[in-house]
């Protein structure tokens, strides 16, 4: 199955699908017709694995970097693309990121600037990925201040998201995915029952299918694409919490389950959802396992100036919020009352 990124001319497909890394070949030939070589970016753990078996039709090279979040750093950054000069990439040439949200990040930052911008291909193999990472062409690497400040938009010429690949993926990376996937699927509107009466590859196939729209009509995030920001308000403050007090203890898809309940609970207080909306989340979240508290050790204060500053909020509480006329983006929210919310959240057996 095929669902466009429609970008005018920087738009591209995502083949998603059993078996479709075999696509690759015809892909690049197609999209990146004068390529001659190519830098296939991914870590030694995947490369190891037994579907790590593509064919590019072009002469490729296998650059390998630090696994996961590891990935992320300006150092990895700045050394990836003194490789892609070392292997004498031209301006028709390309970058093949393999590998979860962490590795199509970089490859494809380092895409956007080695010659300021060659061509990338996204092949996401986890669930994050798939559904969300390797789509709508933001890229970048984590600063000490915080996770993604140094990066670009910069969209691939093509994403595979080859379901087969999944297999392999940690039980925990596959959970933590599901919190995106969960977060599409409460945007899409679907209830516990409407998530569970899908096979997998369906609720997969929702995901990415909203995901290309939303950034099809809205690339650079100026209005219905921070919707896409759903639960992330409080996610993005727990995961800098966790950086902060050295633990990183929680997969972004986990800070995003808890981040969606407490939204739920804050739409509640502003009389924008009932109990049965604030049940539908719950179950939707309890019926892939994923985490809906607050672990002890966060200090609700530190997670409340942390939301105050997150990125994507302007010096004010930003969340997205359901309400009777769909999800909106909700800007000054009184700080005493979620600071109240949060607290009843974190009270709850
Ligand atoms: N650019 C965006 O729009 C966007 C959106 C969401 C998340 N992200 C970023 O994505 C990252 C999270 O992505 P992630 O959850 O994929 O994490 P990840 O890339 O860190 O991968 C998690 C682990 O799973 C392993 N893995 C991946 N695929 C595998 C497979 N098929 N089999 C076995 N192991 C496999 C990886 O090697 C790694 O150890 C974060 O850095 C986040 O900031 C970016």
């Amino acid at each position: 199955m095929k669902f466009r990124v429609d970008l005018d001319a920087r738009g591209y497909e995502v083949h998603v699908g059993h078996g479709t890394r075999a696509l690759l070949e015809s892909i690049i030939r197609d999209r990146a017709p004068r390529a001659q070589r190519a830098v296939i970016v991914t870590s030694p753990q995947l490369r190891v694995l037994p579907w790590f078996d593509f064919v590019t039709g072009v002469e490729a090279d296998v650059v390998e970097v630090p696994d996961g979040e590891r990935a992320k750093t300006p150092a990895t950054f700045v050394e990836l693309v003194e490789t892609l000069a070392q292997r004498g990439l031209s301006r028709d040439d390309l970058v093949v990121a393999i590998g979860g949200g962490a590795i199509t990040d970089l490859a494809g930052f380092a895409a956007a600037s080695y010659l300021r911008g060659i061509d990338f291909v996204n092949v996401a193999t986890s669930v994050a990925g798939q559904v969300d990472a390797a789509i709508g062409g933001k890229t970048g690497v984590n600063l000490a201040a915080g996770k993604n400040l140094l990066g670009a938009f910069h969209q691939p010429i093509a994403v595979v998201c080859d379901l087969d690949v999944l297999e392999t993926l940690p039980p925990r990376d596959f959970r933590a995915g599901m919190g995106e996937v969960v977060k599409c699927a409460l945007l899409e509107g679907l209830d516990g029952e409407g998530l569970r009466s899908m096979s997998f590859d369906a609720q997969v196939e929702l995901a990415i299918a909203l995901k290309a729209r939303v950034v099809s009509g809205d690339e650079r995030e100026g209005s219905t694409r921070a919707l896409l920001n759903y639960g992330h308000t409080l996610a993005h403050a727990l995961e800098r919490a966790s950086i902060a007090q050295g633990r990183d203890d929680l997969r972004h898809g986990e800070a995003v389950a808890i981040g969606l309940a407490f939204a739920a609970r804050l739409a509640r207080a502003l009389g924008r959802l009932n109990d049965a909306g604030v049940a539908v989340h719950d179950e939707m979240l309890a019926s892939v396992n994923l985490p809906t508290r607050v672990p002890d050790h966060y200090d609700t204060l530190d997670l409340l100036e942390a939301m105050k500053h997150d990125k994507k909020a302007h010096h004010d509480l930003t969340f997205v919020l359901a309400g009777p006329e769909g999800f909106s983006v909700v800007r000054g929210v009184d700080t005493e009352l979620v600071r109240h919310e949060l607290e009843q959240f974190r009270g709850e057996s």
